[in-house]
């Protein structure tokens, strides 16, 4: 496990004292491109070559030369960049940086539900993993899934698979009826509609922006909807002075930056706890993307069968956006 790796003192003795300077230099031995989500500590966000959402960051990985990919992400992200790369060594700093919602959908039983609905066309959200791509036939992201299904010919039926609050959003959004699999992600279910209408009621002039994950009961509320990408890009644009950020806190730190006269409000969970932050984005940092580098490890890899499978509708979803 590269986590228990991190507590052997040897590796943490290892570490340098400058780690941004320690981890430029490995970048230009290797010749690598650092891809971050806003999800990701600010620390890893500022060192990265390009900080985005899931199509943002599946573009960049399409396009690079580098060598090497260091997905500072979760594994389905860094799945992605090796199935369009198969010849880049791809690195995710913790292996372990999985996603409940990729989890929610395994790939036998999801072979089941195809086979049991046949005739219908398989649009999949990006978080899944390679598996569950390689048996779809286009894949989306938060950011493209209305623009997508809206391509797709009225009489086709449609499997969507694995997000039901994104499926929810996007029948809603494009008047089709989905067959949704019932996955669902922890962190934008944990939100809490009761707390978000009592910070409403106290921050009467703040816009309520949500990640379509969220649940109906919390979109019903939002102003804007969107990628996080979208809602950066809404922040900026929008003449309010204050938000209330429904998704992941992560993404908050780029709000500040790109619009530091404004205030966000991240979005309470139900419970008093840390539950809005991604327990999956996080087992990333700074020293575990260090150590990556400089072991070129841990590295993603997956059968080629499945890799070809998968890359399919991942490129029918980059023409289609
Ligand atoms: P986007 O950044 O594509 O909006 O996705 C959010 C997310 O949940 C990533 O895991
Ligand atoms: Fe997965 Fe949710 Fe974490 Fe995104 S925020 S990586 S969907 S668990």
């Amino acid at each position: 496990m590269f986590a228990t790796a991190l507590r052997n003192n040897k590796e943490v003795d290892s570490i340098p004292k400058d780690l941004f300077g320690a981890i430029e230099a490995i970048k230009q031995e290797l010749n690598a491109v650092i891809l971050a989500h806003y999800y990701q500590e600010a620390d890893i966000q500022d060192i990265a070559d390009y900080i985005g959402d899931s199509l943002g960051l599946s573009q960049k990985a399409a396009s690079t030369d580098a060598d090497v990919i260091v997905f500072a992400g979760v594994h389905f992200m860094a799945e992605t960049a090796k199935i369009l790369n198969p010849e880049k060594l791809v690195l995710l700093p913790d292996l372990d940086a999985g996603c409940s919602l990729a989890d929610s959908c395994p790939p036998a039983e999801f072979a089941a539900f195809k086979a049991a609905h046949p005739g219908h066309l398989v649009v999949s959200y990006i978080n899944c993993s390679a598996e569950i791509k390689a048996m779809s036939d286009i894949i989306c992201t938060s950011s493209n899934s209305v623009k997508i299904v809206n391509q797709i010919p009225p009489d086709q039926p449609i499997i969507f698979a694995p997000d039901k609050n994104l499926g929810r959003y996007v029948m809603e959004q494009t008047g089709r009826d989905l067959l949704l699999w019932e996955g669902s992600c922890i962190v934008h279910e944990t939100f809490s509609e009761k707390k978000i209408v009592q910070l409403q009621i106290q921050h009467p002039e703040a816009e309520v922006i949500a990640h379509p994950e969220c649940e109906t009961s919390v979109l019903r509320h939002a102003q804007y909807i969107g990628s996080t990408t979208a809602l950066l890009k809404y922040c900026q644009s929008s003449s309010s002075q204050e938000f209330i950020v429904a998704t992941e806190p992560g993404i908050i730190y780029q709000m500040e930056k790109e619009a530091p006269a404004k205030s966000f409000i991240p979005a309470p969970p139900e419970a008093n706890c840390a539950c809005n932050e991604c327990p999956h984005m996080r087992l990333n940092t700074l020293e575990k993307l260090y150590l990556a580098m400089k072991n070129r490890r841990p590295e993603i890899t997956m059968a080629e069968d499945i890799r070809v499978a998968a890359l399919r509708p991942i490129q029918r979803m980059l023409e289609l956006s």
